[in-house]
């Protein structure tokens, strides 16, 4: 019991430096299914000041658009000299259904790992020589996303090797986000 516990530990650890094949990715996934907007709930990050104020990767996610050669158009704020920049970034697929990939600081992997009508889990992985950084994000459909949500992000984000103390809580004060925006209505 203890080898085994023991061995499931150090296989977590290796899993987390290696390649993308290990990351789990929905099943029966349909770009279908991820079109449209979204409120992005809460960030974790192996390096928490990725996520920081004035962090690359500390982004508000709004919506996600399916365009006619497979790729999604996936539009987001990101906060620049104090200013909250509305942005998008074109992921294209692999030959994995729901991973893709897009540039922003490199190459990045975007994977898919749960999805439901009522949340999205996305894991971003940006792989450099200097080790891969990596970044999780849960989105709802609203702001009040069920608690089945929250366990199976915070589930993830453990075996993904991410300490909870990084978590990131969004929307981001002073970004544009629900209060300022009437439901359903695109950017
Ligand atoms: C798909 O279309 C977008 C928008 O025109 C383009 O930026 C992207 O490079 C295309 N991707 C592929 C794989 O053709
Ligand atoms: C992606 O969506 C943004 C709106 O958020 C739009 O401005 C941009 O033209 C779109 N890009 C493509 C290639 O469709
Ligand atoms: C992402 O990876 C690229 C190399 O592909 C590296 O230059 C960049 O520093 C990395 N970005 C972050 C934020 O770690």
């Amino acid at each position: 019991m203890k080898l085994l516990l023991l061995l499931s530990v150090g296989l977590g650890l290796t899993w987390t430096l290696q390649d993308q094949t290990l990351v789990p990715v929905q099943q029966g996934f349909h770009p279908e299914q991820v079109i449209g907007s979204w409120y992005t709930l809460i960030l974790a990050s192996t390096d928490p000041s990725a996520i920081e104020e004035g962090g690359a990767y500390l982004c508000y996610m709004t919506g996600i658009v399916l365009l006619d050669n497979g790729s999604l158009n996936v539009t987001y704020f990101h906060r620049e000299d104090g200013q909250c920049v509305k942005n998008f970034y074109i992921a294209e697929e692999t030959d994995t259904p729901g991973r893709y990939t897009f540039e922003y600081h490199g190459k990045n992997y975007l994977t898919f790992v749960e999805v439901t009508e009522d949340f999205i889990i996305i894991d971003l992985e940006n792989q450099s020589e200097e080790g891969s950084l990596i970044v999780t994000e849960l989105h709802g459909k609203t702001l009040s996303t069920d608690d089945i949500g929250w366990d199976h992000y915070y589930s993830y984000i453990c075996r993904r090797g991410i300490e909870i103390e990084t978590t990131v809580e969004l929307p981001l004060s002073d970004c544009p986000s629900t209060p300022s925006r009437k439901q359903g209505e695109p950017y």
